[in-house]
């Protein structure tokens, strides 16, 4: 049974009790397990990982493995090399980009980028579209948020090789229908890049089920700390992948005539990782698998519909995007502006998030400059929505 007490009583920063945090889609707070690991990591046995011979760096080098594979299973990756540490969803993106797509693109080739999609998902691409001379194409949205699949069908040729989506939009909290876009993507041998920043966070994400190529997501949406991320690759495509940054622990043998690299998952790894934040992303994943991940998402799902049911009372209130998946809903209030709510949300100790929220062209689609996003986690209570809507409402009533 989901119990929301017991799960509120296990983050310490949520112990503020005027508090309200509402912005869990930008980062989550952490649970004590989470902030434990993280010490013992450091108190107890820290040394450095795949270097050395002392039994220090053996334990240290066996936990971090072990992170490994605890996010294989979590993912339910075939192996556990197919696991990749990176920094977060931004930088797997980037080593994407740049190592599986810069030898490959040539001239005439093309990219599909959704529309809705954060700046992390479309930048890369515009990087590597100019190193390489391939072209990028929009997958447009509609007025709901939801990526056109008319659209997508008439752009999908030969002539595209990486289709690039988000699984759940950080805006509005659409899920897209990645698992056809996926079929029909490989359909024309193009490979999807699905970024999970978002969806990772809400849904039990099985790769080998969704056949994607590429799944990315950041630690610090899921409960774990900043500056651990993952990068997931099928095996066959990572193997074929150059190394991306160089340097410590991702050679074989390095001489000045060459230098000889080694295999997965070390040579997309080189220095020094994040090995705390790899052992604490592994204990917020066994912490999440623990729970009751349905009762979590229903709880979330009735929070949500009933801010959401307040809020369609407010004077020139308007949702953008469906409000149908995940915890993350956006809206504007005409008239008035987002930073200006906000700022008054901010003085009566609501935290959400205002501004376009990464996603220029998702705004400019809709013509917006910005919305207020809310976003509503598992630690979340009914308390929380009704003193947010009481702090808008008075908002609304100031300005
Ligand atoms: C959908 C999506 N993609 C990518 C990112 C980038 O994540 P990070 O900044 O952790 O690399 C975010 C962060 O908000 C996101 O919501």
């Amino acid at each position: 049974m989901f119990d929301i007490d017991a799960i509120r009583r296990q983050f310490p920063a949520l112990q503020v009790p005027a508090a309200v945090y509402l912005d869990s889609a930008a980062t989550a707070q952490k649970p004590k397990v989470v902030l434990d690991a993280i010490q013992s990591a450091y108190q107890q046995g820290h040394a450095n990982v795949h270097r050395g011979n002392h039994q220090l760096t053996a334990n240290a080098t066996a936990a971090f493995e072990a992170a490994r594979k605890t996010v294989q299973h979590f993912i339910n990756a075939t192996f556990s090399q197919e696991i990749i540490w990176t920094r977060g969803a931004t930088e797997a993106l980037n080593l994407i980009a740049q190592s599986y797509a810069r030898p490959r693109l040539q001239p005439g080739d093309i990219i599909l980028v959704g529309e809705m999609e954060h700046h992390a998902n479309i930048v890369p691409w515009q990087m590597v579209a100019e190193q390489t001379g391939a072209t990028i194409q929009k997958i447009p949205m509609s007025r709901d948020c939801q990526l056109d699949m008319a659209a997508f069908d008439a752009l999908l040729t030969d002539k595209v090789k990486i289709v690039a989506v988000a699984h759940i939009t950080n805006v509005t909290g659409t899920r897209q229908p990645i698992e056809t876009l996926i079929q029909k993507a490989h359909e024309v041998g193009a490979i999807v890049v699905v970024d999970g920043a978002q969806g990772i966070v809400h849904e039990n994400v099985d790769v080998q089920a969704l056949d994607a190529d590429f799944y990315v997501f950041s630690g610090h949406k899921l409960f774990a700390p900043t500056g651990i991320g993952v990068l997931y690759g099928k095996k066959a495509l990572l193997d074929a992948m150059p190394p991306w940054h160089g340097g410590g622990k991702m050679v074989e043998k390095v001489s000045f005539s060459g230098t000889t690299f080694t295999g997965l998952p070390g040579k997309f790894e080189a220095g020094t990782p994040n090995i705390s934040g790899a052992v604490a992303l592994s204990t917020a994943i066994q912490w999440l698998s623990e729970l009751d991940r349905d009762g979590a998402e229903a709880h979330i799902l009735t929070l949500k519909d009933k801010a959401i049911a307040a809020l369609s009372s407010l004077d020139d209130l308007r949702f953008i995007g469906l409000q149908t998946h995940s915890g993350v809903f956006s809206f504007v209030i005409d008239g008035i502006h987002y930073q200006d709510i906000a700022m008054l949300l901010d003085q009566q100790n609501i935290a959400v998030r205002a501004g376009n929220h990464c996603a220029h062209p998702l705004c400019d689609a809709l013509n917006i400059a910005g919305t207020i996003r809310v976003s509503i986690a598992l630690y979340n209570t009914e308390e929380d929505i009704d003193k947010f809507i009481a702090a808008l409402t008075k908002a609304c009533d100031l300005l």
